[in-house]
């Protein structure tokens, strides 16, 4: 499973990204408003920084307007790929982007028929929202589940983003899931690294590393 970040903030993109371990990043227009800055500059300065697809959300409206921004957008960089809010008209820009070559991200996706229906329309991606699920006690990675299941039996060509993930277990049950992919925030990345044994052996190496060193000088 490949790990995105999920974020417009270029501070977070920049320090994640030193691990060495990004595959690519999603932002949403939640993540751009909280950062204040023009959003296809921020776009391209995510481009410059990280080698792979980078989500860009369009606004919703009908399908032209949804299409010709996606255009927009995709023009920006060949790893843009066109983040676009399931429904009617969205299904329509899906598959007019997709024929003129454009990748795009379904977003919003809450049911397996809803996954269905992207795919169809011809989504590279689809964003299963796993968090917001939990939160109206649904068990959000069913979803994950079922939709790889799906994919798995009859070979769409789409890749399952796990999104809205809320804590580093989301990100181990997504792997299991068969999700092709997890786009998690900062925060939640940063929980992955911590286990407390890896601090208490830490600590007990680096104090006996200390005295072996201390007893041969
Ligand atoms: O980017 C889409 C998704 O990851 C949003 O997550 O936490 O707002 O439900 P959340």
């Amino acid at each position: 499973m490949k790990l995105y970040i999920d974020t417009a903030n270029l501070g977070e993109i920049e320090q994640i990204n030193e691990w060495g371990i990004l595959s690519g990043v999603t932002t949403n227009p939640s993540l751009m408003a909280k950062e204040g800055e023009v959003f296809e500059e921020v776009i391209e300065k995510i481009t410059s920084l990280v080698d792979g697809p980078i989500s860009a959300e369009v606004e919703e409206g009908d399908a032209q307007s949804m299409i010709e921004e996606g255009r927009k957008l995709s023009s920006i960089h060949p790893n843009v790929v066109v983040k676009i809010p399931f429904g009617p008209e969205g299904l329509k820009a899906i598959g007019a982007l997709s024929r003129e070559g454009i990748d795009t991200n379904c977003t919003l996706i809450f049911s397996v028929n809803q996954g269905l229906l992207a795919m169809a329309a011809g989504a590279r991606y689809i964003s299963p929202f796993v968090g917001r699920l939990d939160d109206i006690g649904h068990r959000g990675m069913e979803l994950v589940e079922d939709l790889h299941q799906i994919i798995l039996e009859y070979g769409f060509d789409t890749e399952i983003i796990a999104a809205s993930i809320r804590h580093a277990d989301h990100v181990k049950e997504a792997a299991l899931a068969g999700a092709d992919i997890a786009t998690i925030p900062h925060k939640v990345l940063v929980q992955m690294l911590k286990h407390p044994l890896t601090d208490q052996g830490i600590a007990s190496f680096n104090a006996d590393g200390k005295e072996m060193k201390r007893k041969h000088e």
